[in-house]
């Protein structure tokens, strides 16, 4: 015990126990310890175990000597589902189990000015409004990382004007409807495209409560991270800074993570940086190796969304039916009520052996970095989204809930990459859907996914790239605010 003043920053990263939050969080992790700062990553006990079950994280973070995960129970039994569809419980452990122990760690646990370690700079998920008044009570300089993206998070802020304006909650007559609560995208923002939980006729919802929270709590922070730039989402970006001015824009972060590991010493082809929660599938990059350029529907609807027998059989039909080479990461507890693997249908039985590879997940920037990848079928999660941007690879976007309905809208109408699918599920609209992108329109679709990759790229350059610079001074302020 005692006073120990720490010289160099000690960063706390905590995020939402999903494995999009994690795995964007622990590339910024990775690269503040490249910068030589001390990190404490604070995770779940489930998401620790599902992640240090592969041996190649561990090694990858113990390169890091000023590393460290720290963990902390999600208050929900071991073989309680996380899925999208339990999203209420997660947020109750957060809320009964999460929030008093972590606040307990700061105040007097390992992680407070009382321990040998004390934390000097929070870097916590936007979702965590606890933290604000925490950190303020605590004297600690604190950042908010909200890992959706910029447009649902700004559509976030807009909520008590969208109340007041009577846009939210909105009916299902209405789900055509421009949205004009929402400035800088009343252009392209129907009432369905916002995000999932606005559609809840109940305003007291835990989820909506915990947004109202949330955007009262975040402009009280000393920044922002977004992981995203300017180049992709520069008028959304705008609008946030009226709220938050000091904002670190650091996307697309696994680019950027990728670009500078690649420049250090880190370099090695072979280091796998891979931060699954489930184990890669490594022989679908074999087959993937004997398909040509640009066939092959690459899906997968993310680590929570689910969908039921007759939306996967309907899914299944249009991919068939569209006559392409198809590889499916098919995740275990996708399907509700099945048990972690479905049967093939029979009917589809000798189409998908001829051309289909199925496995239960991949490493899916390795995936949608192949040549053999011509359409990506996603439920429109944001890292998801970024990752096909990247690779200049076109969409067809079936989102599930939070931003997704936000992002699957920004694909189709304001980047024009893909086809915003949201709300049907039929195997004539999802071939249709497929032959239109692959088929009738492939050279457009191409043209506008390659101008995109391009503006992703040039935001990570080393040589004036946005967020490199942001990253650069994001590090610099840690220095600064913790001496
Ligand atoms: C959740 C929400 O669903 C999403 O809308 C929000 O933007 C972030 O939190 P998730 O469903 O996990 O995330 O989607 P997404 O953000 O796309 O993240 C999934 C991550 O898992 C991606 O980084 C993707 O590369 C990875 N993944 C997915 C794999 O590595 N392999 C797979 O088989 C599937």
């Amino acid at each position: 015990m005692g006073n120990n003043k720490v010289k160099s920053p000690h960063v706390l990263i905590f995020p939402l126990p999903l494995q999009g939050p994690v795995n964007c969080m622990l590339k910024l992790a990775e690269l503040l310890a490249i910068n030589g700062l001390h990190v404490t990553f604070l995770n779940t006990d489930y998401i620790q175990n599902c992640l240090l079950k592969h041996t190649h994280v561990q090694s990858r973070f113990e390169n890091y000597p000023g590393f460290r995960f720290e963990t902390i129970p999600d208050g929900l039994h071991q073989h309680h589902p996380r899925t999208a569809d339990k999203f209420v419980d997660i947020t109750n452990g957060i809320e009964e189990v999460m929030r008093p122990l972590f606040i307990e760690m700061l105040t007097n646990g390992n992680l407070s000015s009382k321990s040998t370690k004390p934390v000097s700079f929070i870097i916590s998920d936007g979702f965590y409004s606890f933290a604000a008044d925490l950190a303020k009570d605590a004297g600690i300089p604190l950042v908010y990382f909200p890992t959706i993206s910029p447009c649902a998070q700004w559509a976030f802020f807009c909520l008590p004007r969208l109340i007041d304006l009577a846009e939210v909650p909105f009916k299902e007559e209405d789900y055509d409807r421009k949205v004009s609560g929402v400035p800088g995208a009343e252009n392209f923002l129907r009432q369905r495209d916002l995000p999932s939980y606005f559609r809840n006729t109940d305003l007291n919802h835990p989820i909506i409560q915990c947004i109202l929270k949330e955007i009262q709590q975040i402009p009280r922070s000393q920044g922002l991270i977004l992981n995203s730039s300017e180049l992709i989402d520069g008028p959304m970006i705008s609008q946030i800074s009226t709220l938050c001015p000091n904002i670190y824009n650091i996307g697309p972060l696994h680019s950027l993570h990728k670009s500078i590991l690649l420049s250090t010493q880190k370099a090695s082809s072979h280091i796998n940086s891979s931060n699954s929660l489930w184990e890669d599938d490594k022989s679908c990059m074999t087959w993937l190796d004997a398909q040509p350029q640009k066939s092959v529907i690459y899906i997968s609807i993310g680590s929570l969304a689910v969908m039921t027998v007759d939306q996967l059989k309907e899914l299944w039909h249009g991919i068939v039916n569209s006559g392409k080479r198809f590889l499916w990461a098919l995740r275990p507890g996708s399907i509700a009520g099945e048990d972690d693997k479905y049967a093939i249908p029979p009917e589809l039985s000798e189409a998908t052996k001829e051309r289909g590879c199925i496995v239960s997940w991949v490493f899916q920037e390795e995936v949608l970095a192949h040549p053999a990848i011509g359409l990506f079928l996603t439920h429109s999660g944001w890292n998801s989204t970024l990752e096909s941007l990247v690779e200049g690879v076109p969409m067809i976007c079936w989102p599930y809930f939070v931003d997704q309905q936000v992002n699957s809208r920004l694909v189709q109408e304001v980047w024009r990459v893909g086809i915003d699918l949201k709300d049907s599920c039929d195997r004539v609209t999802f071939e249709k859907a497929v032959r239109e992108i692959m088929e009738d329109k492939k050279d457009e679709f191409e043209s506008s996914a390659s101008k995109i990759a391009k503006l992703a790229h040039q935001s990570v350059a080393d040589q004036g790239g946005s967020a490199r610079y942001n990253f650069n001074r994001l590090v610099e302020d840690i220095r600064e605010m913790t001496q």
